[in-house]
Order: structure tokens, then sequence, then C-alpha cells
């Protein structure tokens, strides 16, 4: 495992980025995505590359890693939707070509078997950009996950629920209670995991991912069991490592 403590969270969203261009360009035939805050940065490195510096991603195919059920998928917080306001709209990315878990399919099992289908015909993953949960969540994977998980529902924690309630303007009553995710053992699949953290509130789930027992308690944990991972911490997510 490759760590990278950065000068800033700023550096860290550039320097994430950067790594996600260069799979781009070596011709990665899909790449992994994440939601929530931690990627932005390197969405805004990869859409200032796109502009500026020749970076395409026309064939590319891209993978969510999650999304809620039961979120219309135009809703402004369906991770569908908001990929595509934060990132791949901005670049050259065929819509068509950017895959998330069914949130509203009538069989939801069936839905996530699809969609272990779509990533297995369409993969590998290249790279898989990740955040991390404050809970050591990866994904939606919450603690207790199976180390070897596959694309499954899965209820969110009263943590993960508060913590991202910020999307859904502070009402905890409006974020929902379910997921579909990829499994550790699919986000495992992935040839490079590059997970970016920053702030204090990251702090002690990433000294546990990166320097606890490997262990279903924290899922960012399987990390440790992977070839080819790097992880990016500004100094206030590093505080608690040794
Ligand atoms: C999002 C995802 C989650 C987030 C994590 C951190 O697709 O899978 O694991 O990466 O909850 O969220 P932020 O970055 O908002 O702190």
């Amino acid at each position: 495992m490759e760590l990278v403590i950065t000068d800033s969270a700023a550096e860290a969203g550039v320097l994430a980025g950067r790594i996600m261009a260069d799979h781009v360009r070596r011709g990665a035939r899909a790449i992994g995505l994440a939601t929530g805050s931690s990627p932005l940065g390197a969405y805004r490195e990869l859409i200032r590359q796109y502009r500026e510096e020749g970076l395409s991603f026309a064939g590319v195919q891209a993978f969510l890693l999650d999304e809620y059920l039961g979120l219309p998928p135009d809703h402004p917080q369906s991770y569908r939707r908001f990929i595509r306001d934060e990132f791949t709209a901005h670049v050259d990315f065929a819509d068509s070509d950017v895959h998330s878990p069914d949130g509203n399919a009538a069989d939801i099992p069936a839905a996530a078997a699809d969609y272990e289908q779509l990533i297995a015909a369409n993969g590998p993953i290249a790279v898989q950009i990740l955040g991390i949960g404050t809970n050591g969540h990866l994904g939606f994977n919450e603690p207790g996950s199976s180390l070897r998980s596959r694309t499954r529902v899965k209820t969110l924690t009263p943590k993960t629920r508060a913590d991202n309630a910020r999307f859904f303007a502070g009402d905890l009553a409006q974020v929902p209670t379910h997921v579909l995710t990829q499994g550790l053992g699919t986000i495992s699949d992935a040839g490079h995991l590059l997970m970016i953290a920053t702030g204090t509130g990251k702090a002690e789930a990433v000294a546990s991912a990166v320097e606890g027992p490997v262990s279903a308690f924290c899922p960012a944990s399987i990390l440790q069991m992977h070839p080819h991972v790097t992880v990016i911490v500004d100094p206030a997510a590093a505080a608690n490592l040794r």
C-alpha cells in the first residue's frame, strides 16, 4: 500500500485526479467512480485535464459504487444524477457509458446480479476511486460486511444516514434507509484502489483501515489485502496514523 500525505485537501484531490487520468491515458476500458464529497477535487482535476490537456473519456465505461434504493433517478441526490452533475456531464463521457446499480428495479436482487454481470462483461475496472465512511465503510459496505461480498442490498447504519443528511438539507427523514452497493469482493476486483480521505472526521477511520486489523468491522481494512492500493490523505485525516 502506498500512503501519500499531501499538504492540503486541495492537493489530495489534484493528485487523485492525476492518477485516474494516467489510467485513462494508458487505455483503461473501465473506471470506477464514487459519489459523496471526497472525490470532488479529483473530478475537478479530470474536468480541467479534459478542457485544457486533451484528456478524453470517449469509449471508457464508468461504474458507480452504489445507489440509494427508491430515489427517482433524476432526484438531485440519486447517485446517478450526482455523478452526472459533478463530473460526467462536464467531460466527453456518453451517458450510456456511465453505469450504476438500479435502485428502482422491481426485482432488486436481479438488479444486483445484473450489475455484477455488466462489470464482468466490461471490466476489469482499471482504477476505482473510493471515499471512506466515518465508520470505516467502503462503498456502502457497512461494518460487519462480508469481506468477499458482491453487489447486494445493504441497510445504512444510523451513523451513515446522519453523516449523509447534509446532502438532504440536514433532514434525516429524507435520507434513504437502503442502498444497492458493490460488495467488498466486487471492489477488490479493480486493478488499482485509490482511496481519498480529508478532514479530522476521517482520522479514526483512516487509522483503522490502514493500520488496524483486517476485519469486517472496518470494511476499508480490505485495502490491506489488495496488491495495488494508493491512499491519499490530508494532514487532518492522517492525524491518527502512527
Ligand atoms: C459513495 C460511497 C461512500 C462514500 C463515503 C464517504 O459512493 O460509496 O462510501 O465514499 O460515505 O463520503 P464523503 O466523501 O461524502 O465523506
